[in-house]
């Protein structure tokens, strides 16, 4: 690859959107920072890297400690120089439960990986961002169609997915000044771990289970790179990407 390969960090990267959208900016030739917990699924997504496509560092990675995240931006610095895109992708989903049921320790669990994570990594993102040269980058945040409206016994995953619009529009508003895009993807469906119960029926509003379809991960890593390439002078503020016949639009 040639000294000109835009950079990315993709958190959340061991397995599902993450490590789909790390792969397919990678075999774009994208250099590509992999970053999670899980240091073996990291090196296994690696493994199945494009042979002729960017570079790939592992790093292990937890978002909700704020060490380890400057560790990551750190080590990113050290090994490419460079940041243009962050994919603020790591999250997580709660049980459902009424809000009466829902323990004050699942709360903040689901609060520090949802939005403290996306906060840390945006911070160090923007940090890099605004001090290199040339200046700017794009950071893209993994919302949810729950950023717009809830699952039923969703309140905390709810909650913090609409807290990331908040965050996606306030960067784009204070990135203005440094060239610094700020974007939000917000998906309905994508066929993951996360969504495996969608196949077997999930809770409806009106208090049915119902098998929702699921689409291909490989659309939203289609989605994120698209993005991803798009010049600075232009951005995608919002994108809703769902499997066209899952019950969303309408009343069901
Ligand atoms: N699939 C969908 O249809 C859908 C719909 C709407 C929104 N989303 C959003 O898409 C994102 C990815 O979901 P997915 O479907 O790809 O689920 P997934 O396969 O479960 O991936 C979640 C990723 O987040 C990482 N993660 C969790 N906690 C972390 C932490 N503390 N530090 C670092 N990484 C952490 C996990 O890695 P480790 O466990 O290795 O740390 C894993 O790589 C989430 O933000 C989710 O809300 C997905």
């Amino acid at each position: 690859m040639t000294a000109k390969a835009k950079v990315a960090i993709i958190t959340g990267a061991s397995s599902g959107i993450g490590k789909a959208a790390a792969l397919r900016l990678q075999s774009a030739g994208y250099d590509v920072v992999l970053a999670a917990r899980r240091v073996h699924e990291l090196e296994e997504a690696a493994a199945e890297a494009c042979p002729r496509g960017g570079r790939v560092l592992v790093a292990a990675c937890d978002v909700t400690n704020q060490s380890s995240v400057k560790t990551l931006f750190e080590r990113t610095r050290q090994e490419f120089g460079r940041l243009d895109v962050l994919f603020n992708n790591a999250g997580i989903f709660a049980q459902g439960a009424p809000i009466d049921e829902v323990s004050y320790e699942s709360w903040k669990k689901i609060v520090d990986v949802n939005i403290n994570g996306m906060f840390l990594c945006a911070q160090e993102a923007w940090k890099m961002m605004k001090a290199q040269d040339p200046q700017g980058g794009r950071i893209i945040n993994n919302g949810s169609l729950a950023a717009h409206n809830p699952r039923p016994l969703s309140a905390p995953y709810t909650t913090t997915k609409h807290a990331i619009t908040g965050l996606t529009k306030s960067l784009s508003l204070d990135g203005r000044p440094y060239r610094i895009a700020c974007s939000q993807v917000d998906i309905g469906n994508a066929a993951t771990e996360f969504t495996a119960r969608m196949a077997t029926g999930i809770l409806q509003a009106n208090g049915e289970l119902m098998v929702e379809p699921r689409m291909d991960v490989t659309h939203v890593a289609d989605a994120i790179l698209y993005i991803a390439n798009l010049p600075l002078e232009a951005n995608v503020l919002f994108m809703s990407l769902l499997a066209t016949n899952m019950p969303y639009v309408g009343r069901g």
